[in-house]
Parts: C-alpha cells; sequence; structure tokens
C-alpha cells in the first residue's frame, strides 16, 4: 500500500487526518483533559442541572477555550486553577459566546480564559433542554415495571454535548468524576466506578481512565442488581431482573473468553444495564456498564451475541477508540471480528459461523442499495451527521478486511497482532491511518509475500466487497437453502422442514432468503405449525413480520402494531415502518401508529423515522 504524498508533509497529513468535522473545538490549543460533574436530574421539568467543571491543557494561551453544546442553557463560567493559593478568592466570570447553531452539530460555545498560565479549570453552571437528544425521559408506563420514571442517556456519535458542555470528539478523552442528586427511591448508574453515596444522598462516580466523551452515560430509575460472575452482573427493574440475570448468565465466560485472546479487561467491572424497550439500539458499549435493550431477552440466550458485541468493545473503540467518526469502522469492524471469536469460544463453531454468514449476507444486501460512496471503510462523513454510518460497512465490510488477513497470515500471527495492536494503543484514539501504518509495521512488513496477497487500500478505501472476501460456508445454511426451494416449489411439506429444531439463527437464514411474493396459504400453514407471530424471539418476530406483511397476512397486524408502540429499537422500528409503507393503506396505518408511538421514541429513531414516513411538504 502506498501512502499518498501530500501538500504540507506528514505532520499536516497527520492533522488533517485527525481533524473531527463533527466537533468545534480546538484541542490542539486547549484541551480538556478532566471533567467534574455536579448534577441534579429533575424529572419535572425534565432537565439535568448543575456545573460541570473542566480541566485545560493550555497549548495556546492567547486562544479560547472552545466546547460543543446543543440546546443548552450556559449560565455563567467562571475561571479557576488548581492553584487556588495564587488566586485564593479573587473570582470572576470568564466572558464566553454561543457561535451559530449548525445542523446536527449544534453550536460552539467559545469562552475567553485569562492569559495566564495557571488558570487551568473553567466552572461552566448549564442546563439542559427538555428535548436534549442524548437524554430519553420515560414515564413510569414506559417502563418493565411502570411504577417510577426512568432516565438514560445516549451519547454516541455526537450528543453528549446536550447533557455536558464539553469538547465532545472522540479524540479527546477525558478522565471524571460524578456527584449526582436524584429523586428519592431511584437509583443512579454511571459507566464509571460507583463511590458509594454523599451524606446529602447524591450518587458518586470516578473514571480514572481517560474515555472519549461519547462514553459518558447515565441512566436513573427503579433498579436492582443481580451479580452473575466475579467481574459481571446485570441491573434491571427488579421485575425483570431473574430473567435478565439467567438469560445473560454466561457473560463471565464472554469476558474469560475475550481476554484469554486479546489481554487484560482493564475496566475492572463488566455489568449489563437492562433498560426499558424505548432504547433506540440493540445495545451501547458504555464502559463498565453496557446498556442493552431489553428485546435481547428471548428466554434461550440465542441472542446474546450482543453481549459479546458490547463486551468486545471493551478492547475495540474503549480501550483502543476511533479518533474520528470516519473511523467508526475501526470501532465497529473489529468488535464484530472479536464478538465473532468470543461466540466461537464460548457457544462453539457451529453457531459462529452461522452468525458470521448472516452478517455477511446483511452486508451483500446493503450493498445493493447503498451509493458507493457509502460503501467505503474510511468514508467521508463532512457535512453529515456520523449516524448515517451506522451501516453494515463499518461493522461487516469492516470484519471481513480482519477475516480476511487472519486468513492470510493465520489466527495465531493474527490473534498476537491484535493483542500487541490493543496494548500499543491502549486508552487513546487513532485513525485510519494510524492503524495502517501500525499494520503495516507490525503485520505485512514482516511478510511481504502474504502482505502482497491482501489489497489493504481497496479494502479500506474502494466501495463493494473484494473478491477475496472469506466466505465460510455451513452445511446446515446448504441443507436450509434446499429444504426452502422444495418446499417454496411444494415438494416438501411444512411438516417435514423439521423446523421445530432450528436454532434462531436457522430461522433467520431461513427467512431471510424467502423471496418478496410466497403463497399465503403457505405462510398460513408455516405460521400455524411454528407460532411465528406469537414469538418471543424478537429477530424471528421481526424477520417474520416483515414477511407477512409484505403477503398480507392479516393475523399480524395487531402484534405489530404492539410492538411497535412498546419497542423503541430502531434496527426493528425501520423494517416494519418500511413495508407497512409500501402500500397506500398500509402508508396511512403506519402514519396512524407512528403518530401514537413517536413520543415514546428516542430522538435518533424519530430523526430516521421522520424521513420515512413523513410527507416533506409536497
Ligand atoms: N456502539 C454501537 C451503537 C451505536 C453506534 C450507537 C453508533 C450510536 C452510534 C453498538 O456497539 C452497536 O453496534 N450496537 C448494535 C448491536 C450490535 C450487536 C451490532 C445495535 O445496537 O444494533
Ligand atoms: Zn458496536
Amino acid at each position: 500500500m502506498s501512502i499518498a504524498a501530500c501538500a504540507g508533509g506528514p505532520d499536516a497529513q497527520r492533522a488533517r487526518e485527525r481533524h473531527d468535522v463533527h466537533s468545534f473545538a480546538r484541542p490542539d490549543q486547549v484541551r480538556v483533559t478532566h471533567v467534574v460533574l455536579n448534577l441534579l436530574l429533575d424529572f419535572d421539568k425534565k432537565e439535568v442541572r448543575g456545573a460541570a467543571t473542566l480541566s485545560l491543557a493550555r497549548a495556546d494561551l492567547s486562544a479560547p477555550l472552545v466546547l460543543d453544546a446543543m440546546g443548552l442553557v450556559i449560565e455563567e463560567v467562571t475561571p479557576g486553577s488548581n492553584n487556588e493559593f495564587i488566586h485564593g478568592l479573587s473570582r470572576t466570570t470568564c466572558p464566553f459566546t454561543l457561535g451559530p447553531p449548525q445542523p446536527n452539530l449544534g453550536q460552539a460555545v467559545i469562552i475567553s480564559l485569562p492569559p495566564e498560565a495557571d488558570y487551568d479549570t473553567v466552572c461552566v453552571t448549564y442546563r439542559s433542554a427538555p428535548n436534549a437528544a442524548a437524554l430519553q425521559w420515560l414515564a413510569p408506563e414506559q417502563t418493565h415495571d411502570q411504577v417510577a420514571p426512568f432516565l438514560y442517556t445516549q451519547g454516541q456519535a455526537i450528543l453528549t454535548r446536550s447533557w455536558i458542555p464539553l469538547q465532545d470528539s472522540p479524540g479527546v478523552r477525558v478522565t471524571y468524576s460524578a456527584s449526582v442528586r436524584a429523586p428519592a427511591g431511584l437509583t443512579v448508574l454511571m459507566s464509571a466506578q460507583a463511590k458509594g453515596r454523599h451524606a446529602d444522598g447524591a450518587f458518586l462516580f470516578e473514571m480514572d481512565k481517560p474515555v472519549p466523551p461519547y462514553l459518558i452515560a447515565l441512566a436513573c430509575g427503579k433498579l436492582a442488581f443481580s451479580p452473575i460472575g466475579e467481574r459481571c452482573g446485570v441491573w434491571a427493574e427488579p421485575g425483570l431482573l431473574a430473567r435478565a440475570a439467567r438469560e445473560l448468565e454466561d457473560t463471565e465466560r464472554m469476558l474469560l473468553a475475550c481476554e484469554g485472546v486479546f489481554g487484560l479487561y482493564r475496566w475492572g467491572r463488566y455489568d449489563v444495564l437492562v433498560l426499558p424497550p424505548a432504547f433506540p439500539f440493540g445495545g451501547m458499549e458504555n464502559p463498565t456498564l453496557t446498556f442493552a435493550t431489553p428485546t435481547i431477552l428471548a428466554g434461550d440466550k440465542s441472542l446474546v451475541g450482543l453481549i459479546a458485541h458490547e463486551l468486545a468493545h471493551s478492547w475495540s473503540g474503549n480501550l483502543v477508540s476511533n479518533a474520528t467518526w470516519r473511523d467508526f469502522w475501526l470501532n465497529e469492524g473489529f468488535t464484530v471480528f472479536l464478538e465473532n471469536r468470543i461466540m466461537e469460544v464460548v457457544y462453539g463453531e457451529d453457531r459462529a459461523a452461522m452468525e458470521l454468514l448472516l452478517g455477511l449476507e446483511e452486508l451483500e444486501g446493503e450493498l445493493k442499495v447503498l451509493p458507493p460512496s457509502d460503501q467505503v471503510l474510511h468514508i467521508d462523513l463532512a457535512g453529515r451527521n456520523p449516524d448515517d454510518n451506522m451501516t453494515a460497512v463499518p461493522y461487516e465490510k469492516g470484519a471481513a478486511f480482519l477475516h480476511r488477513l487472519q486468513q492470510v497470515f493465520g489466527r495465531p500471527t493474527f490473534d498476537a497482532f491484535l493483542h500487541s495492536y490493543f496494548d500499543a494503543h491502549a486508552f487513546t484514539s487513532i485513525t485510519t491511518a494510524d492503524f495502517l501504518a501500525y499494520l503495516d509495521q507490525n503485520l505485512l512488513r514482516a511478510d511481504p509475500g502474504k502482505a502482497a496477497q491482501v489489497d489493504v487500500a481497496r479494502w479500506v478505501r474502494a466501495p463493494g466487497l473484494p473478491s477475496d472476501v472469506v466466505r465460510p460456508s455451513h452445511p446446515a445454511f446448504a441443507e436450509l437453502e434446499g429444504k426452502r426451494q422444495h418446499w417454496l416449489a411444494g415438494s416438501l411439506s411444512t411438516a417435514d422442514l423439521g423446523a421445530a429444531a432450528w436454532i434462531t439463527q436457522l430461522w433467520l437464514r431461513f427467512l431471510n432468503g424467502l423471496p418478496e411474493q410466497v403463497d399465503h396459504s403457505k405462510l398460513a400453514e408455516l405460521d400455524a405449525a411454528y407460532g411465528l407471530t406469537t414469538s418471543g424471539n424478537s429477530e424471528i418476530f421481526v424477520a417474520w413480520a416483515v414477511i407477512a406483511l409484505r403477503n398480507g397476512i392479516a393475523a399480524v397486524d395487531a402484534p405489530v402494531e404492539q410492538f411497535l408502540l412498546n419497542v423503541g429499537r430502531r434496527k426493528y422500528l425501520k423494517p416494519l415502518y418500511e413495508t407497512l409503507a409500501k402500500t397506500p393503506s398500509g402508508k396511512a396505518r403506519a402514519q396512524a401508529i407512528y403518530h401514537k408511538a413517536r413520543p415514546r421514541y428516542h430522538a435518533v429513531a424519530v430523526r430516521t423515522l421522520d424521513e420515512l414516513l413523513q410527507d416533506k411538504g409536497v
């Protein structure tokens, strides 16, 4: 691979690669290094308010401090010093201005600092907007137990700025501590080490490892805890706790599996918080405390690959983070790769191979519809919302690239490479160029013959899927293919499919491979035999519901509506609404359901669905 010659030399090139187009901050001039939060959660006003005290590293004493904010009301900024002895009580306020609001990004907060070097902290007093994008305030009815309200935050990608004023770029890592007050009876959790309670009742936290701001997370509700291992446990509403703990009982084994290959787990505890169903994602890898959707609780551990994924982020994503959102594939592609390895160790080669194939097929499906510029790992996101890059490309194409490297260099060599990669970059944020340089020096150079077998530049910078993609086959999938054909042709009866014994991954493969139009009576028979409409497995239910809606199986109508009103996971909402909206009458139904459900969805899901369902002033 050749690195293109660039104006300004390698340093300028490096600086350009690290520049984050999704942040107003100028960390090269003044950088936030530590945050002390002192917050109150006001459920009545739907407002987080208090103060963020920011420690600064000032490379340029004449430069202002620039923060990111989205909808925050900044009340006051006061300068401070870690050397209080010098400045004593002679505090004034720091003048600040707000930049013009920009779509997706919010606005800059530009704070003038006194020129003296020992002014190295500022205290920002602020409150969040009631519609802050990172915050979802849930009414008791939206929770499992329906007895108390609930609040959680979602920082990734650029939403932390809607509840904390800071330099919201994944390249600007911070340590932090927090003191958070909440209504009596509610528990506050953060993605940090819990430090007990203050005498005034505040919950105390500390994160002593530098983390990117998108990983600062908080949740508050009526919560209970169940240990499931030495370092692992589950938090959930009391009525859901036993079910959640059973489903996730293998988490410690997953942790050991990942440590065994990629190096020690460096975050202390690993707990999972099972959120109410409005959570717009499957999971979010908040350090020490993964946030997860309750839709993974299938009862048979068939969907715990998601926990393997979020856990794997403790290495790829949290220990080594993408420096900008262009480099998102470094987080997700590596994590899908690690996730599959964990699944192989804990649940065996069969399950891992099936999940790998499902991922590859999902990618191939998406590559058919994505514009070429969105099929590139090192994607250009200037002027766009980083959320637009949440496609199978960074995830599955990223992982496929690593599978190809593993195939060429062999597993033991590639394992050792990844292990050393995590160690060498621990607690830093890196760019695609940083990774490629490390790859070149630590893997490719040692064996030019092998290196010549992987067109790295093509994998990283070109659209589509290179022809050397590793395409494992699985006998059960091949057999299933045959059965599906015979069943569709009428030469195999529904009973003879033998589907009662199918694991979830076989069902998904079977359903995903059905043509758009399937004979109505066949589908009705399948449903009658295997209870798909009443499936408690969210993946199977959604895959089935899409087919059933498309083919006019009326039995799914009511359960689909129920599901859409209850579940806020975007991955499910999108195909369901999309399929409904394909016919004029279906579109009217979709809009009616959406109208009711919209106030219950998180802002990130609303953004996607508004685009899908609202007529744009035609
Ligand atoms: N970090 C992501 C979730 C995310 C990505 C949130 C980008 C906001 C912006 C998380 O690790 C993830 O990938 N979750 C997936 C599940 C996973 C098994 C592929 C999800 O939520 O669907
Ligand atoms: Zn992920």
